[in-house]
C-alpha cells in the first residue's frame, strides 16, 4: 500500500483538515493542509469548516484547538506531549504561588501569563486568576499589555522566554527559587525549559562566527539568555522562516531551533547551531503510518486519539486564550 496515496484519498473523502507544526518530519509536513507556528495553528485550525481536525504536533496544540472550538473533533495522529509543557501542572503552579505568597506577594497582586506550551488545566488556572496565554510570536505584546495591570507577572513554564523578553523590554526578571527575592523582579519566571533549545550554546555561536565571518545567527526565544544575547535575530518558528527566506541567497545563516524545520528552509548557506542534531523527540514521534491510521479510524467510524477537555477547563482556558487573541 502506498501510504501517501492512501492518506490523500482519505483526506479527499473525509470532512477533515490535517494540521502540522513546522517541527514535523518532512513526509508528514508535506501532507498537511495547514502548517504554522503555535499561534497560527491554534487560530487557523479552529476557523476551518471541517468536522475533524487531525493534528500532527504535540498535545497542547491539539488541546488549544479543542478549547477554542469545542464543537470540533480533534484527533492527535500521535499522542505526544511537549516535555516543557509537562514541567508544570496545577499542583506545581499553586505550590509556586504559595512560594510567592511567602515573600509577601499576594495572589491579587500577581498576573499569571502562561506560554501556550502548557496543559489546558494550567491555562484554565491562569484564566481564573485574570491571566492570559502568550506564544513565542506575541509574547512582547502580551507582556506589555500585562504590565499595564500594575501587577507582577508570574511567567510559566519557560524561564528562557520570560527572561529573554524581560531583557528585550528593559525589565527585571528572576527565576523562582534561584535565590533572588522576587519582590525585586517585574517578571518572575517558573523554572521550566525546552531541552531541545538548551542544546545551543554561546560557544556554538563563537564557533560559527569565527568559521564564517559575516554569518547571521537566528534563534528561537526558547534558547538560553546567553545564546539570545549573542544572536542577530530572535523569533518564533514562523518569524524565523520569514526572516531567513528574506535573506540574499549567498548570505550564510546559522539557526538555533529544531532540526526538521531548519533542514527544509533553504538549499544552501544554512547551518544548524549545534553539533548534536536538535530533534524534538516528541514532535518526531509522528509518522506517516500514524497519520494514515488516524484518518482510517475516522473512515471506520472509530476515531482514535481524540482530544477531550472538561467543560469547566474549557471555560477558563478559553478565556485565557481569548484574552491573548484580543491583544494580538
Ligand atoms: P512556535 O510557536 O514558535 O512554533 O514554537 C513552538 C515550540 O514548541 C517551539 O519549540
Ligand atoms: Fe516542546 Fe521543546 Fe519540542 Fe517545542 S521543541 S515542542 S518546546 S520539547
Amino acid at each position: 500500500m502506498d501510504l501517501k496515496e492512501e492518506i490523500k484519498r482519505l483526506k479527499q473523502k473525509l470532512d477533515v483538515t490535517v494540521v502540522a507544526h513546522f517541527y514535523q518530519k518532512d513526509e508528514v509536513f508535506e501532507l498537511a493542509d495547514i502548517v504554522g507556528d503555535s499561534l497560527e495553528l491554534a487560530r487557523k485550525a479552529s476557523q476551518t469548516n471541517s468536522e475533524y481536525i487531525v493534528f500532527c504536533g504535540v498535545g497542547f496544540m491539539g488541546q488549544s484547538v479543542k478549547i477554542i472550538a469545542p464543537e470540533k473533533r480533534v484527533l492527535m495522529s500521535k499522542v505526544a506531549c511537549c516535555s516543557m509543557a509537562r514541567m508544570i501542572d496545577v499542583a506545581y503552579f499553586d505550590e509556586n504561588l504559595a512560594k510567592l505568597n511567602s515573600y509577601g506577594i499576594k495572589n491579587e497582586d500577581i498576573l499569571p501569563i502562561t506560554y501556550i506550551n502548557s496543559s489546558a488545566e494550567v491555562k484554565a488556572r491562569v484564566g481564573q486568576m485574570g491571566g492570559l496565554v502568550c506564544t513565542s510570536s506575541n509574547a512582547f505584546k502580551i507582556i506589555e499589555q500585562g504590565l499595564k495591570s500594575g501587577k507582577k507577572i508570574f511567567f510559566v513554564p519557560d524561564r528562557c522566554l520570560g527572561q529573554n523578553f524581560a531583557i528585550k523590554m528593559g525589565l527585571k526578571s528572576c527565576v523562582l527559587g534561584d535565590g533572588t527575592n522576587p519582590n525585586d523582579a517585574d517578571i518572575i519566571c517558573y523554572d521550566g525549559f525546552c531541552a531541545v533549545h538548551q542544546l545551543f550554546t554561546p560557544e556554538d555561536i563563537d564557533f560559527y562566527r569565527s568559521k564564517y565571518p559575516g554569518i547571521i545567527v537566528a534563534v528561537h526565544p526558547e534558547c538560553d539568555v546567553k545564546v539570545v544575547e549573542k544572536a542577530d535575530f530572535v523569533g518564533s518558528t514562523s518569524q524565523l522562516i520569514q526572516y531567513i527566506k528574506s535573506l540574499p541567497e549567498d548570505q550564510k545563516v546559522v539557526v538555533g531551533t529544531e532540526y526538521n524545520m531548519v533542514n527544509r528552509l533553504r538549499e544552501k548557506n544554512t547551518y544548524i547551531l549545534s553539533s548534536t542534531k536538535p530533534e524534538c523527540p516528541t514532535m518526531n514521534e509522528t509518522t506517516l503510518q500514524d497519520l494514515y491510521d488516524t484518518l482510517k479510524s475516522i473512515e471506520d467510524g472509530k476515531p482514535t486519539n481524540e482530544v477531550f477537555v472538561s467543560e469547566d477547563v474549557v471555560h477558563w482556558a478559553k478565556i485565557a486564550l481569548q484574552r491573548m487573541f484580543e491583544i494580538s
